[in-house]
């Protein structure tokens, strides 16, 4: 079987009868939960390959899942508007068990990005399949005016990390969700009107504090450092498009100091692990290379993906070689035991860039 035969079937196979995504089915820290990141790049890779029913079931299962906290984000936005600093732990979860119930384990719970790239994936499935999937508006607007009221809050960044920052690739998701939400037409005036003027706070405070000296984007306001996961606020989500300076400077810097024999690490001082180079990432430069039009750059990524896969042909998360901190591995694998495998966002990313290159096989 291909690997996009392969990446589509673990995907359909795993994915829960109410819709969600699991992110990995047997990695001990995350069996049963979904993530809404996760998920919506997953989702993006199956509608790419006509896998039009899961990602509508997995898009109504966020709606639902969101649009059930309609009443808490409304008294949480209310909270704020008179003042009051709303501690992280009440804000919406990351991460969702599969029945869509916030979890009771601890984690590092609560990231804005998802709520945004969720967003953006709903969108990007309605324009290429012609219809929204049904029922989903007051998940989008619940969503949206959230994002709306919380965006400037410092989170937890992609790799659920620093907690105190504002991380640059979270702006850009945000960013898109918020343009997706406008553009899908469900949002109430008032709503719509809100989520823009965000948008124009988002990209005016990256402008002004979001970009290095060296032209690049910063991994969080007041870092001179990159992250991997600033590839996205190019390719998908165009807070700067590729043709623009920044855009250009931010792949060309990642891939310069993030990225090694067609894998790419998240950031140098990583040691999740041992701090390997993880499959998903090469899928963001590939698409990044993709659209700039690097099509033999972007196969070199896709070669790399479809090189990590084992014997049965599921994509890990990260691979062990030519670790950035080897001496840390150890403690990862007595803590959480051996590298999550299959990762669906992995074979999500596979799919995305497969596409993108026209493989089919
Ligand atoms: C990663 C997140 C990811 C989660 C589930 C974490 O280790 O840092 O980006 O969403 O795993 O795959």
């Amino acid at each position: 079987m291909s690997l996009v035969a392969h990446s589509l079937d673990v995907i359909k196979r795993l994915q829960a009868p109410s819709g969600a995504y699991p992110a990995s089915p047997t990695f001990s820290a995350y069996r049963g939960y979904s993530w809404l990141r996760d998920g919506a790049f997953i989702a993006e890779g199956v509608s790419r390959h006509g896998d039009v029913t899961g990602a509508d079931a997995f898009h109504a299962w966020c709606a639902r899942v969101v649009g059930d906290r309609a009443g808490q984000v409304d008294t949480l936005v209310s909270r704020a508007g008179r003042g009051e600093e709303i501690p992280s732990a009440e804000m919406l979860p990351t991460r969702f068990t599969l029945d869509g119930v916030d979890g009771d384990d601890d984690w590092w719970d609560f990231q804005l990005d998802g709520y945004g790239t969720w967003l953006w994936a709903l969108r990007e499935h309605a324009t290429r399949h012609g219809r929204l999937a049904p029922g989903v508006e007051k998940g989008v607007r619940t969503a949206a005016r959230y994002l709306t009221a919380f965006w400037h809050v410092p989170c937890y960044d992609w790799w659920e990390e620093h907690v105190e920052q504002r991380h640059v690739a979270t702006l850009g998701s945000v960013h898109a969700g918020l343009r997706a939400a406008v553009a899908l037409g469900v949002l109430s005036a008032t709503e719509s009107a809100a989520a823009t003027s965000a948008v124009e706070g988002i990209a005016d405070l990256v402008a002004r504090e979001g970009v290095t000296e060296g032209g690049f984007l910063r991994k969080w306001l007041g870092s001179d450092a990159v992250d991997a996961s600033l590839l996205a606020c190019v390719e998908p989500f165009g807070l700067y498009p590729a043709g623009h300076p920044v855009g250009a400077a931010t792949v060309a810097e990642v891939e310069r100091q993030l990225a090694r024999d067609g894998g790419v690490y998240r950031y140098l001082a990583d040691t999740f692990y041992g701090g390997g180079r993880w499959v998903l990432l090469a899928g963001f430069l590939g698409w990044n290379h993709a659209r700039a039009g690097r099509r033999d750059d972007a196969l070199r990524y896709l070669a790399w993906m479809a090189a990590q896969a084992t014997p049965s042909g599921d994509l890990p998360e990260q691979v062990p070689d030519l670790l950035l901190a080897p001496e840390r591995r150890q403690e990862w694998l007595d803590r959480w035991g051996p590298v999550a495998t299959p990762l669906l966002w992995s074979h999500g990313m596979y799919l995305v860039l497969a596409d993108e290159l026209g493989v089919t096989a």
